[in-house]
């Protein structure tokens, strides 16, 4: 019988469909990740394996893996693997694209209106006993609605979040590497060049995949080309960020504020000095983080392995 590998405690629920065709076995936690010497182990004996964006699956991993076919990852993103390994050691990759991407589309729009509208600050104000009486600028924030929206990453993701910003009648921008005429034909976006976006934006939004041209490309220089007013979102990888340059971007004004889904090091550092900065808005990586979303994900993961593992298709290969 073949043999799986789960990297998280899953739900019998969705494991079910696997345990029927295959030997098994879990990391018994659901929120706490795997050791690195437990997945090595693992590794070695196993067909398939299901992992999170939680472990890195780099050569080392590849090496041991004698038996391994197929790797599903339980994320739309796919940074923390190693592709040139998986493709030397011929281990065929599967991601969970679509069944996540209006879930995240949500996220990433709730995160724009509660930073632009300083929603948690507001909440923490009620909650500490500060809301004496309602005041003309009380709280006041900017405007989300008729302002410019810029998205740097055109995928699937962001096109949704164009979508959700037509319902607040908002001019969308967006940079990508190749253009899409029926996004824009369809959403009223404009393609422009990432110079172009930086500055003209109200609303920048990360949305593009970690990778060796987008590591570190939200740099000082970057942000000093926004506007003062601009808010910037990431709900993409925080590695596609400079954090230092974030936080003296927000500290000195030179932009307005942030409102951010991920970080360079997950999980952030409770006193890293971005979080204690009033115009930050922080959330602990939920972009997909609905149950009805992860559940897919989850079934999309193990649809993708039982395919593999049976000798057919992925339904979702990272090409
Ligand atoms: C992904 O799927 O890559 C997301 O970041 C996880 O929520």
């Amino acid at each position: 019988m073949k043999k799986v590998f789960v990297t998280r405690q899953l739900p019998d629920s969705v494991m079910a469909k696997l345990y029927d065709q295959f030997e098994v076995d879990m990391w018994p936690y659901e929120k706490k990740p795997v050791t690195r010497e437990v997945l090595l182990e693992k590794a070695r004996e196993v067909d398939g394996l299901i992992t999170m964006l939680t472990e890195k699956i780099d050569d080392e991993v590849f090496e041991q893996a004698k038996n391994l076919k197929i790797i599903a990852n339980l994320a739309v993103g796919y940074d923390n693997i190693d592709l040139e390994a998986a493709k030397k050691h011929n281990v065929t990759i599967t991601n969970t694209p679509d069944v996540l991407t209006d879930t995240t589309a949500d996220l990433t729009f709730a995160l724009l209106l509660a930073t632009a509208r300083r929603i948690p600050e507001s909440m923490t104000y009620i909650k500490n006993d500060q809301w004496k009486t309602w005041s003309p600028l009380l709280l006041a924030g900017s405007d989300v609605h008729h302002k410019t929206i810029g998205i740097v990453g055109m995928g699937n993701i962001g096109e949704v979040v164009a979508k959700r910003a037509t319902g607040f009648d908002m001019e969308i921008l967006y940079y990508n590497r190749s253009r899409k005429v029926e996004a824009e034909e369809a959403l009223n976006a404009t393609y422009v060049s990432f110079d172009k976006l930086i500055k003209q934006s109200d609303f920048v939004v990360c949305m593009t995949p970690l990778t060796n041209e987008t590591k570190g490309m939200f740099n000082e220089e970057i942000f000093k080309q926004m506007k003062s007013s601009a808010i910037f979102i990431n709900s993409s990888r925080g590695g596609v960020v400079d954090e230092e340059a974030l936080y003296k971007a927000l500290d000195s004004g030179t932009i307005k504020a942030a409102g951010l889904d991920v970080f360079d090091n997950e999980p952030i550092r409770h006193d890293h000095p971005l979080l204690e900065l009033d115009n930050v808005v922080a959330l602990p990586h939920i972009g997909s983080a609905s149950v009805e979303t992860r559940l897919n994900m989850m079934e999309l993961a193990i649809e993708n392995v039982e395919k593999v593992l049976r000798g057919k298709e992925p339904v979702t290969p990272v090409k």
